[in-house]
């Protein structure tokens, strides 16, 4: 199934006609709602045949997951946010949150599997640029440029913020219960870390956390710089399936090595020794 008319659902979402007025409607709604709530959510964006597709090819490739660390920081390898500040123990930059996933690396997701295809296709790359308003690229990074994030029974990810303006996921498969995506909308800016409003989330405050029902099949696009988010706890057997696809404005752009094998494991360092 390579034919991108049996795996995107064009009768809801047109970006194979991107310049009609269907196709700058769509765009034009896209980009209102990253405007207004910080987050777009595109339901059924792929077909039932491709998600059945695209759902079993992961499942076959859980065993490979690397769990990777269960205790993180909100703000991951900005380990400098906090210079200067002066901080307690409760401050955000020094706390850590529960994280329980497994990620499957780039280089473990076959070049044939359906994933991949979509990833890599022109369709989606000039799309996530439209949205972006400039040229977007798939990100080279070896391992951290397609993923897809494994929960079972008890897998979650705690409060963070992403390194990428606009986050690109697209859910494979829903658990039973729990798994919810959860955020505060436009936190903070490029000129404000807002530390107490993050504090306050932190602490367990509700007021501005909202949700996000991402149904399995949807795509969601996200600004996950400026919003914090996390999952919730997933119960129940079936595991929480989600695919992470890295686009980025940045041509050259490669993950840092140091991120790479704590989310990916040891292997990694191992194979970046051997290539030098
Ligand atoms: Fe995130």
């Amino acid at each position: 199934m390579t034919n991108l008319s049996q795996v995107v659902n064009f009768d809801l979402y047109p970006i194979n006609d991107l310049d009609s007025s269907e196709g700058l409607n769509f765009l034009n709604r896209i980009k209102d709602e990253l405007d207004c709530q910080g987050s777009c959510l595109l339901p059924d964006f792929v077909t039932e045949t491709a998600l059945s597709t695209l759902a079993e090819e992961a499942t076959k490739l859980t065993h490979l997951g690397y769990q990777g660390p269960t205790m993180v920081s909100s703000y991951f390898f900005n380990y400098h946010i906090g210079d200067g500040l002066d901080t307690d123990e409760n401050h955000p930059v020094n706390r850590r949150g529960k994280r329980n996933l497994k990620q499957i690396a780039t280089d473990l997701i076959p070049k044939e599997h359906l994933l991949s295809k979509l990833y890599h296709s022109e369709m989606m790359t000039y799309f996530i640029g439209r949205v972006l308003g400039t040229e977007a690229y798939c990100n080279e990074d070896p391992y951290q440029s397609l993923n897809i994030s494994v929960m079972e029974e008890g897998g979650c990810q705690q409060w963070h913020f992403d390194s990428s303006p606009l986050v690109t996921t697209l859910l494979l498969q829903e658990p039973d219960v729990g798994g919810i995506f959860e955020y505060v909308p436009s936190i903070r800016s490029d000129e404000d870390e807002n530390f107490d409003a993050v504090r306050k989330v932190l602490d367990g405050e509700r007021g501005d956390v909202k949700q996000l029902h991402l149904k399995q099949g949807g795509l969601s696009l996200f600004r996950g710089h400026y919003s914090l988010h996390q999952v919730t706890e997933v119960t129940g057997s079936t595991q929480r399936l989600q695919a992470i696809l890295g686009y980025t404005t940045d041509p050259n752009y490669h993950g840092n090595v140091e991120s790479s094998v704590l989310h990916s494991g040891p292997r990694i360092a191992t194979l970046e020794s051997s290539m030098l």
